[in-house]
């Protein structure tokens, strides 16, 4: 419990958070915050859900614990605390390097009652803010894509990629007004490898200086090395995004993912029959658990399956997956001599030795947004080694396999929500020799909301 509590105590340490035209003026200072922004709820907001928190005791050990109550999946004073406690303080993911590529690429999105906008601005430089009009709070950038602007739909206000109010329409006779204190509200953000992070901690100062080694510490702890070794980097290209809705609990989804491959053989039997499940095993670091599993079956020229020789799966807490497939030396070869002769020599002499010194082509991530006590959405993103973005076939089938083990555990999550919400249950136990990650993770948890 040591070792968890520092990390956490690191893991949560966070610095914080007529028309006019003003496009000639030399001193805007767009990050400036309105004083009036920054405040936190107390305990005493949240006297219910405490009290739930302390249902579940974080020292018993794995083999005689109880999980978490329902309570924890079903009350909406405890989703409340967590949105606070959980997802609007530390560094959360929100997207990826490649969304941001060039200058005036841009995205939004929302966690909680938080909605940004992340873009790149005319300097290069990676911006965050909180995606609401400062004139009477209308959204104001949808979707993603490029704008070298940001105008408001509703009355026409215009902030530059660096969040300075550029034009406020018809404000003629307007007073006590200093264009300085108008411009976007900033939110720290940092990248780590191919992901963006934003820190929606209000207490967070406003110089937003962001010091990214240490933001991969936060987030990652000691294994942000070990991920950056093994295959999870800037270098892949993004495939694409599938979004699914689910009638679950947040955590539902998060538990189904930490449970050591227990439910593999049984709700997932096409995978299993390409993973040699007794080869499972997970290691866990301080915020995040990495499960490793060797595949079963053998990849002979184009017909290789999705899952290569070995699959790692990491949990970065509290709701981010990255999962990463392996090949062997052997059948990596064969396939790049198979796709890319000419190419393979320069690729394998890329290739390095250490644990894991074999790369498949895939990685893909799974971002578990919480959208109430009984709903997430989980976002997947897929990423591809370069060279073999033009194999069409071969996308096309993994994503097919994909697609099909995810709606497998969409109907057990969703099964497990209603289980969660019956009468019959309150708490359950754990499988000591596969289950511990997700006894690391409600531990996490725990801390979590109750520091
Ligand atoms: S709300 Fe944005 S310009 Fe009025
Ligand atoms: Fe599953």
């Amino acid at each position: 419990m040591a070792a968890l509590t520092k990390h956490i105590h690191t893991h949560f340490f966070q610095p914080l958070f007529a028309s006019f035209n003003f496009q000639s003026r030399s001193h805007r200072s767009p990050t400036r915050i309105s004083p009036t922004l920054s405040f936190r709820n107390s305990d005493s907001h949240f006297i219910e859900a405490l009290k739930l928190v302390d249902e579940f005791d974080p020292e018993i050990p794995l083999e005689k614990a109880v999980t978490p109550p329902s309570s924890w999946y079903t009350d909406p004073s405890f989703f409340a605390l967590e949105l606070d406690r959980v997802f609007h303080r530390g560094w959360q993911a929100v997207g990826y390097v490649e969304q941001l590529k060039d200058p005036h690429d841009f995205f939004t999105g929302r966690l909680g009652n938080v909605e940004y906008v992340v873009c790149k601005d005319n300097n290069k430089k990676v911006r965050a803010f909180h995606n609401v009009c400062r004139h009477h709070a209308s959204l104001l950038a949808s979707g993603c894509g490029k704008k070298s602007c940001f105008v408001c739909p509703y009355h026409g206000w215009t902030y530059g990629l660096d969040g300075g109010l550029l034009k406020a329409t018809r404000i003629n006779g307007i007073q006590n007004f200093d264009v300085n204190d108008f411009g976007l509200v900033p939110l720290p953000v940092a990248t780590w490898g191919p992901f963006v992070l934003l820190n929606m901690d209000e207490k967070l100062s406003s110089e937003l200086v962001v010091d990214e080694d240490k933001v991969a510490y936060e987030w990652l702890g000691s294994c942000a090395d070990l991920l950056s070794l093994n295959g999870v980097d800037a270098s892949l290209s993004f495939v694409c995004r599938r979004e699914y809705t689910i009638e679950c609990n947040w955590k539902v989804f998060c538990d189904n993912y930490l449970d050591g491959g227990y439910h593999v053989p049984y709700a997932h039997k096409g995978l299993a029959s390409n993973l040699k499940l007794e080869s499972y095993s997970t290691e866990i670091f301080e915020a995040v658990s990495i499960q490793s599993c060797k595949g079963g079956g053998e990849s002979k020229g184009d017909d290789y399956g999705r899952l290569g020789p070995e699959a790692l799966y990491a949990f970065v807490y509290p709701n981010f997956m990255i999962n990463r497939y392996f090949l062997d030396t052997s059948t990596y070869l064969a396939l790049w001599l198979f796709m890319f002769r000419d190419v393979f020599l320069l690729m394998f002499v890329s290739s390095f030795s250490g644990l894991y010194n074999r790369y498949g082509p895939w990685m893909d991530t799974n971002l578990v947004l919480p959208l109430g006590p009984q709903k997430c959405l989980v976002v997947f993103d897929y990423f591809l080694e370069t060279p073999f973005k033009n194999d069409e076939s071969f996308i096309q089938q993994s994503l097919e396999d994909s697609e099909s083990v995810q709606i497998e555990d969409i109907i057990l999550c969703e099964g497990v929500q209603k289980g969660l919400e019956s009468p019959a249950y309150k708490f359950g136990r754990y499988a000591p020799s596969v289950e511990n990650a997700m006894h690391h993770f409600h531990r996490l948890l725990h801390l979590n909301l109750t520091k």
